[in-house]
């Protein structure tokens, strides 16, 4: 049962619901609200309650004890001490005593405090406009039942979960630093030669001519149609990166068009708003408006027309390095500080003016975006106003190109920013993260907290991003990332080299890779039936054995589907793991290419677990579909040559289907 309420005077209708319900004249069954206007929820919170939700954020499974703001960030290495990160998703669920999904629906900044000033007391803050609240409860009586319904609920009422091509399970490799067509061929040519399977290799924006969108550069890259024909020949995909900002520089044809449209976010006085990202000075297409996402998305052609099939979106926060206005206040600053001696105080003020030009709020303040207000007609409105939604109506503009250019067939499309509704259009992955062990775990929290609120494809950078990752953590990622929908190795370009030939003895990782291939069609099929069913493909314990209290409180195991449970290494120098199993499984090792199977009981257990080794367990009673012919990408993926592992006698819900075009069905299940 859903029940919305409406507080201050919201705007616009955001893009997260299609199934709407009207509003309620009941009052809210849990918590209270303070105040209408600035929006003030307030929930006691019983002591075992748990709060779950908030999508790609910091912290645990269960978000309690800690505060979190809702405000798409361009936040490098994001860590504990952070409370946003890429992407705003406003749903959580409260699991206690009481059972209830609270959606706060609005396109600007809101703040959780969840136990963090008091641990006790959940609330919720927002003073911007106006927000929807839609609250959610289940007449199911159990509590793992009813906690699933709550989500699956929420996930109808938001739409469908966006479906990409088959080969996008694939591994991808990444980096930016494959600067030209013979960095790109030497990548390719060594995962091919020490049988490393591979379906895709990114482009970073050193493929592009200054770093304009729609754009190759033709010295470095002088026949991009020629090999994207002849790297599809051996079954890769080339997946170039899109970014927000549009170069202004006269004659540059998309600019130009831009102009001419005049689909740029403007100014009050007018003008175009400009500031710097990687091509220096950029203008912003403003995809609140129809006609400006239409014009944008149909420029993607330029890049389909040469084969491609997939993108990344980036740095659609926006990102800002720089505005004139805020470069100049720097100056200005680091201009008083001549001459005078430093003392506690201005030393602290002096050190971050540098930074102090990135993302100001006084630049988001600056300009606007032509929307529909709740009547219909268009009005000017701040960016600041809307900042949540700007990474998703880029997606939104880049799915209507690229459905439009590629009528009736899947393409590949995943991105930095977004906010609940762009689930429906791409996938995202988690930002820039840091080489670092706990990052491992982090990309592990998020996946259940993603799924809730509607994002199935996505992934975190394996090996990190930033800083130079180390053979064991790029080894211990990839055996983590075997299972993730989006299993993709990228790295800054000032960091050591971390693909799967980087440090030698390629066998073990040639091993880990060939199991992704090996699960292949059992990923496809849970995270396919996860989209058409609007349920999670990834649950904490917690949602399934509630009354479990070890696994209530386990962080670093998940189930995926309804068969199998994963508990990877997230530790180095660690030989295995403590694993909690709820129930009877078969343990899966997997080693040299090859799967062993044994039974192991309900409880608590040491797991030796080799780094060229990796391990999962199935449920007593089930199992999942294998391909034992090792692929070297998905297109080889033998169907035919399906067997079991698990319980022989368990039959499994296997999805698949011809993997490019849009006929998704239910009907595509047989019983395997
Ligand atoms: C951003 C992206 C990162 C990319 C870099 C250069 O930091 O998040 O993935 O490599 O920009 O384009």
């Amino acid at each position: 049962m859903i029940n919305k309420f409406r507080f201050g005077n919201p705007i616009i209708q955001t893009d997260a619901v299609v199934n709407d319900v009207s509003l309620s004249k009941n009052s809210l069954g849990l918590g209270s609200v303070k105040s209408d206007w600035p929006f003030l929820f307030e929930y006691k919170m019983s002591k075992d309650d748990m709060i779950f939700g908030l999508g790609e954020n910091v912290r645990g499974i269960n978000k309690r004890g800690f505060h979190y703001t809702s405000w798409c960030s361009d936040k490098p290495n994001g860590n504990e001490s952070d409370s946003s990160l890429y992407g705003a998703h406003n749903f959580i669920v409260i699991f206690g005593e009481k059972i209830t999904g609270l959606y706060f629906d609005t396109p600007s900044k809101i703040e959780f405090d969840i136990g963090w000033s008091d641990y006790d007391t959940l609330t919720v803050k927002c003073d911007v406009d106006g927000i929807f609240l839609y609250e959610i409860t289940s007449s199911e009586n159990e509590k793992s039942r009813a906690l699933k319904d709550i989500v699956h609920q929420f996930r109808q009422m938001i739409g469908q979960s966006y479906i990409p091509p088959f080969w996008a399970f694939g591994y991808q490799q990444s980096r930016w630093g494959y600067r030209t067509e013979s960095d790109v061929r030497e990548v390719v040519k060594k995962y091919r030669e020490n049988n490393l399977p591979l379906d895709s290799v990114c482009l970073d924006i050193d493929y592009m001519e200054e770093f304009m969108d729609f754009t190759v550069d033709k010295a470095k890259f002088p026949a991009f149609k020629a090999l994207n024909e002849e790297l599809s020949a051996q079954g890769i995909h080339l997946i170039p990166i899109i970014d927000a900002g549009i170069k202004q520089k006269e004659g540059y044809e998309v600019y130009e068009e831009g102009k001419k449209g005049d689909y740029f976010c403007k100014k009050a006085d007018g003008s175009n708003f400009v500031a710097a990202v990687w091509p220096g000075k950029c203008v912003f297409t403003d995809f609140f408006r129809d006609d400006a996402r239409k014009w944008f998305g149909s420029k993607y052609k330029a890049l389909t027309d040469a084969g491609v099939e997939g993108f990344w979106n980036d740095m659609n926060e926006p990102a800002l390095f720089y505005t004139e206005d805020g470069l100049k206040q720097a100056f200005d600053k680091f201009e008083s500080f001549k001459g005078k001696e430093l003392d506690i105080n201005t030393f602290f003020e002096f050190t971050p003016v540098s930074g102090s030009t990135c993302n100001r709020i006084e630049d988001y303040k600056s300009f606007c975006h032509q929307v529909k207000d709740l009547n219909g007609n268009t009005v000017s409105v701040s960016h600041d106003r809307l900042h949540n939604m700007y990474g998703a109506m880029m997606t939104k503009a880049a799915r209507e190109g690229l459905d439009e250019i590629k009528k009736g067939k899947r393409t590949l499309l995943y991105s930095r920013a977004s906010c609940i509704g762009s689930h429906r259009y791409g996938g995202i992955w988690m930002g820039d993260n840091i080489a670092w062990w706990n990052n491992i775990e982090m990309e592990l929290k998020m996946l259940p907290s993603l799924n809730m609120c509607g994002f199935l494809y996505t992934g975190a950078d394996i090996g990190g991003f930033g800083d130079s990752s180390s053979r064991d953590l790029v080894l211990r990622w990839l055996a983590f990332g075997v299972f993730t929908p989006l299993m993709r190795n990228h790295a800054a370009w000032n960091t050591r080299n971390q693909e799967c030939y980087a440090f030698g003895e390629t066998e073990d990782f040639k091993s880990v890779l060939s199991l992704r291939y090996a699960l292949l069609p059992y990923i496809y099929s849970e995270f396919v039936k996860a989209s058409l069913k609007n349920e999670m493909m990834f649950r904490p314990l917690s949602f399934d054995y509630p009354e479990d209290k070890i696994a209530r409180d386990i962080e670093d195991e998940l189930l995926l589907g309804n068969e199998v449970l994963i508990a990877p290494v997230c530790k180095q120098n660690a030989k295995g793991r403590f694993v909690y199993l709820p129930e009877d499984m078969i343990q899966v090792t997997w080693k040299d290419c090859k799967a062993t199977q044994s039974s192991i009981e309900k409880g608590g257990h040491y797991i030796d677990i080799p780094e060229d080794t990796v391990v999962f367990f199935i449920k007593k009673g089930k199992s999942i579909p294998f391909c034992k012919k090792i692929a070297q990408s998905s297109k080889d993926i033998d169907y035919s040559s399906l067997t079991k592992l698990g319980d022989s006698d368990a039959t499994y819900e296997l999805y698949s289907d011809d993997g490019f075009t849009t006929d998704i069905s239910l009907k595509n299940i047989q019983k395997y």
